[in-house]
């Protein structure tokens, strides 16, 4: 299976990816882990990402699309994967578009993941006051939840247009949501709605 996850900040991309790719048994590919990760280690990609990141920005579609068509010739990617944070922009899922059809595959399913704008601000703080994630503060949340508006929700109309995506309600208790999700996929094979799963 290859699977984009899409959602707002805070929407539980992260916590379902974790979980999903576990149960399909393909590797869990965060962008955002990726940079975090990096910068931990101080190499000249986390040093490059570190300015966007802390302003709630996103990195420069250019470095994102080199790390990934990198991250995605890997062998463990071969047989599948499950996105999370990546395409963000509309240049991210051409590019991503045109590396899978060089490979010669294509994407399974996108999923939605829809939070009000109330619940991931709520869910934020708390995770700021607990983690202490560095781009978790009020005005950097703000200015994430903007950039997704503007640069990634576009991304539901090319996805839904490719017959490719499922928006699921992502309010509720997390295995609720795991349900919503593999039911999203379990209608992989006999359609493609994009119907709320209730
Ligand atoms: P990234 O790390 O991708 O952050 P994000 O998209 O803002 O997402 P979050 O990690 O904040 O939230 P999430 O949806 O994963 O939710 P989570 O599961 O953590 O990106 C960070 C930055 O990196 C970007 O701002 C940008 O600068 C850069 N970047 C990354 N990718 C890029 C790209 N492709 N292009 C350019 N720049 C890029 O959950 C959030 C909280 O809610 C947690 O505390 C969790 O425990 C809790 N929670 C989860 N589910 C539930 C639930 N059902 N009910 C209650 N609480 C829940």
């Amino acid at each position: 299976m290859r699977i984009v996850l899409v959602g707002p900040p805070g929407a539980g991309k992260g916590t379902q990816a974790e979980i999903i790719s576990a149960q399909l048994a393909v590797p869990h590919i965060s962008t955002g882990d990726i940079f975090r990760a990096n910068l931990r280690q101080g190499t000249e990609l986390g040093k490059s990402a570190q300015s966007y990141m802390d302003a709630g920005d996103l990195v420069p579609d250019e470095v994102v699309i080199a790390m990934m068509r990198d991250r995605l010739a890997e062998p463990d990617a071969a047989t599948g994967f499950l996105l999370d944070g990546f395409p963000r922009s509309r240049p991210q899922a051409q590019a991503l578009d045109g590396l899978l059809t060089d490979l010669g595959t294509s994407l399974n399913a996108v999923l939605e993941l829809r939070v009000d704008t109330e619940e991931v601000v709520r869910r934020l703080a708390v995770r700021s006051a607990e983690s202490g994630r560095s781009d978790d503060t009020t005005e950097t949340v703000r200015r994430r939840q903007e950039v997704y508006a503007q640069q990634t929700a576009p991304l539901v109309t090319h996805y839904a247009d490719q017959g490719l995506l499922h928006a699921v309600d992502a309010v509720g208790e997390v295995d609720k949501v795991t349900e919503r999700i593999m039911r999203a996929l379990d209608a992989e094979g006999t359609g493609r709605s994009c119907a709320v799963l209730a």
